[in-house]
């Protein structure tokens, strides 16, 4: 098979991260569940975890450092535990749904209006709008880092900076950015960072989390086990055990631990530079071919997506051919995305995305650009 799906999840991980997963599922106790040696281990693997991810994201605490299972947990978190009713909240036509639905039900019931900025037809987002949709009532901007559907990269420093000046809260959803693109919470101005642990982390699935400025409130989305003030019959008030009821995926902690260590070796920059050349090869490779169609400016700093349709071809015939006849792997549809698709004109029809990683090769984007050729006669 060849892979090009990494935006939804890693296929390929470091085998030290399986290493650190299989050691860990037979020598790990519960986190903060009690002072024996698999407890206290699972502790101190849980904890290192938080001290790396904390330097990896300039989070000024590692106890600020919250693990979830995804970012979607993350991001539900953040956004039902931030607002009150009558704040209002400034987000983007790039979400995907995990930041989108959390939003909308927000809208719903909890009295929080929210106004998207617009994207284009080539899916940019319209900057001068986040101070058109001002009102003395915003509280925050809820953005992701880069589309999941284009791959757009959204200039986080500059709408940082806007927030920073204006008093809001800056949440990102880091979910198609974290272990490729640099991001530094104090640096860009981030109050909330979402991330997840299975795509660009390289780390196991069910890992995630969300970091948190220090001062920032969020109210617990879930409740109960911590481990400790067992009488209290509320969440206990410190981060990061108030929004961390329930035992911990250690495992998987112990896992993404060790890809952050494999990162750190590698370094993120060399794994950008070669993710965007395979991006660039099979975008240049496939743009002249007939019928196709792609979403998106490639004139600029992107994450490697390439979405198209070929045609007026369903996209998911084209997904389920390259598959079948050409064992190339990729996404079709919706994408979790509506906002971004009927922000690029392919509204209920979708598109068939092919996203890359570093460990693919030019041969293999290769072998999609031929296949490609050949759907499209
Ligand atoms: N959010 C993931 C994707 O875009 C699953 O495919």
């Amino acid at each position: 098979m060849i892979y090009l799906d990494s935006a939804a999840t890693a296929l390929w991980r470091p085998p030290q991260v399986v290493q650190a997963a299989a050691e860990a599922m037979c020598a790990l106790g519960s986190a903060s569940r009690g002072v024996h040696g698999g407890s206290l281990a699972a502790n101190r693997t849980v904890y290192a975890a938080r001290e790396k991810l904390a330097a990896f994201f300039g989070c000024p605490r590692p106890d600020h450092v919250i693990f979830t299972c995804n970012a979607t947990e993350a991001l539900n978190i953040a956004i039902s535990g931030l607002f009150r009713p009558g704040d209002h909240v400034i987000s983007t036509d790039l979400e995907h749904n995990s930041v989108l639905r959390p939003l909308y039900r927000l809208e719903r019931e909890g009295g929080v209006p929210v106004d998207f900025v617009p994207a284009d037809r080539l899916g940019r987002l319209d900057y001068g709008a986040f101070a058109r949709l001002l009102r003395p009532e915003t509280r925050a901007i809820v953005c992701t880092h880069a589309s999941n559907l284009t791959g757009e990269l959204v200039d986080i420093p500059r709408i940082g900076q806007f927030a920073r000046d204006r008093g809001l809260l800056l949440v990102v959803d880091a979910a198609q950015t974290a272990g490729v693109f640099p991001l530094h919470m104090e640096k860009m101005g981030i109050d909330v960072l979402c991330f997840t642990g299975h795509k660009g982390l390289m780390g196991p699935q069910g890992t995630g989390g969300l970091c948190v400025r220090p001062g920032v409130e969020i109210r617990p989305w879930k409740v109960g086990g911590t481990g400790i003030q067992t009488y209290s019959p509320t969440q206990p008030e410190a981060y990061p055990t108030r929004l961390e009821a329930g035992t911990l995926n250690g495992h998987g902690i112990a896992g993404l631990s060790a890809a952050l260590d494999f990162l750190a070796e590698k370094g993120i920059d060399s794994i950008r530079t070669r993710e965007r050349a395979l991006m660039e090869r099979f975008y240049l490779g496939v743009r002249d071919l007939p019928e196709v169609e792609i979403y998106g400016d490639f004139s600029r700093e992107r994450a490697a997506i390439v979405s198209l349709n070929l045609g007026e071809e369903d996209a998911g015939a084209v997904a389920d051919a390259l598959y079948q006849d050409y064992g190339i792997a990729v996404r079709a549809g919706g994408h979790c995305a509506p906002r971004m698709h009927r922000a690029l004109g392919t509204g209920e029809r979708g598109a068939v995305r092919f996203s890359f990683s570093w460990v693919n090769t030019p041969e293999e984007v290769d072998a999609a650009i031929r296949a490609l050729e050949e759907l499209s006669r």
